[in-house]
């Protein structure tokens, strides 16, 4: 497998963290009700990146965001203290909990951390310098640590403080979790080893065409197949004159859908679209479900329909790495749910390389109980993206100075 290793900062094995204080930033961004983590993955994943970190002796002060709170100060529905609590318990040590973000009571607390201890500061985003990278916001975070590691996959594609800002002001490295991200979406960037990985199939689905231009076009470069499934698929079939009954189309993006259709077939990229559909006559999980070849009026797809499934199959079996991205149409209901969970088999089934983005997918890969059947699962919805998009991370080119 090919490394990425072009756009790879410096990494844990890099840095000298013995009895030194490390800002570990991580996405603790995780699923709550009542005060309590109902999803504890993301947690779990940063586990690796701790524990390697204390073995080194080193003193832990841990900062995430949680939701999206004003930037104005506490918010208790966003406060980090119970996924401090989570982490606490899954390590079974004590994790101390700083109710501010910086400042100098924070910064003594950290002080006083012995090798190995864990503090875990309150939501970066209840400040406001957090998401405007302010400058001296980011000089607080930096005075907490005397190294910056970076384990946030999912927030990389965000300029924040505690990604882009503090990065410019300790020395520092990715952690463990980012290193198996990027190593693993970096090496489907290259555009040098067709050969070596072909055949290469990207499956996009979802709702909007907007949201998956620019990795529509950036694929265009690298696979040789490209599926097109979930409601965005109904606008690429409509921009072509094919009945779409009242599925749902982005009218505005009809022009679009064609010119990309147009650069996959100059660039030799097989495009496939929906043969057959399971459609309903209104969007309802207890709607009746209908499998059809030509939507009628006054029926919308809802799902892609078994020839569909059929035929994509035996593209796939041939597929020596396939990357998907985006539900194939309602899986959380069951009656519109055997599209995605067919795509989500037949990744399961490869013996090739075959790689997940997060989000959606990943919900659905889980839903389905295959998450160990693929050789990666991406922990950043829209961080994986941007990094299949742009082929680089604000938060690594930071790390990269
Ligand atoms: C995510 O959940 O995708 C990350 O934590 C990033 O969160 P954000 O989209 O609010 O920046």
């Amino acid at each position: 497998m090919a490394t990425g290793g072009s756009i790879l900062p410096k990494t844990l094995g890099d840095l000298d963290v013995a009895g030194k204080r490390v800002f570990l930033r991580v996405d603790f961004n995780v699923p709550m009700e009542d005060g309590k983590v109902t999803d504890d993955t993301r947690i779990r994943g940063a586990l690796p990146t701790i524990t390697a970190l204390r073995e080194k002796g080193a003193r832990l002060v841990i900062g995430s965001h949680l939701g999206r709170p004003k930037g104005k100060g506490f918010e208790a529905a966003y406060s980090m203290e119970p996924a401090a609590a989570k982490l606490a318990e899954l390590l079974d040590t004590e994790v101390v909990f700083a109710h501010e973000v910086v400042g100098d009571e924070v910064t003594e607390l950290a002080k006083e951390l012995p090798p190995g201890g864990i503090m875990v500061v309150e939501n970066l985003r209840f400040h406001p310098g957090e998401k405007t990278n302010d400058p001296a916001f980011a000089k607080q975070l930096a005075a907490l640590g005397e190294v910056y590691v970076d384990d946030a996959f999912g927030c990389m594609h965000r300029g924040d403080g505690s990604i882009a800002g503090v990065a410019e002001l300790l020395p520092g490295g990715v952690g463990l979790l980012v290193q198996k991200e990027v190593e693993s979406l970096g090496s489907l960037l290259t555009t040098d080893n067709r050969l070596e990985r072909a055949p290469f199939a990207a499956i996009l689905g979802g709702a909007k065409v907007s949201d998956k231009i620019g990795v529509i076009e950036s694929l265009a470069k690298r696979v040789d197949h490209l599926f097109i499934g979930g409601a965005m698929a109904y606008t690429f079939l409509e921009a072509q004159g094919i009945p779409v009954g009242a599925s749902r189309v982005e009218e505005d993006k009809l022009e679009l859908a064609l010119s990309l259709l147009e650069k996959c077939r100059n660039r030799n990229v097989k495009v496939h679209l929906p043969i057959d559909h399971v459609v309903a006559d209104r969007f309802a999980e207890d709607a009746p479900a209908e499998v059809v070849t030509t939507i009628p009026d006054g029926k919308m797809g809802l799902d892609i329909g078994p020839e569909t499934l059929a035929a994509w199959g035996g593209v796939l079996a041939s597929c020596r790495t396939i990357f998907w991205n985006g539900p194939m149409g309602v899986f959380e209901w069951a009656s519109f749910a055997n599209g995605t969970r067919g795509v989500a088999e037949m990744l399961a089934a490869s013996t090739g390389f075959t790689v997940v983005g997060g989000g959606d997918s990943a919900a659905a890969l889980a839903k389905f109980g295959l998450q160990d059947r693929v050789s990666h699962v991406s922990t950043g919805g829209g961080a994986s993206l941007e990094l299949m998009e742009q082929g680089d991370l604000v938060g690594l080119q930071a790390l990269r100075r």
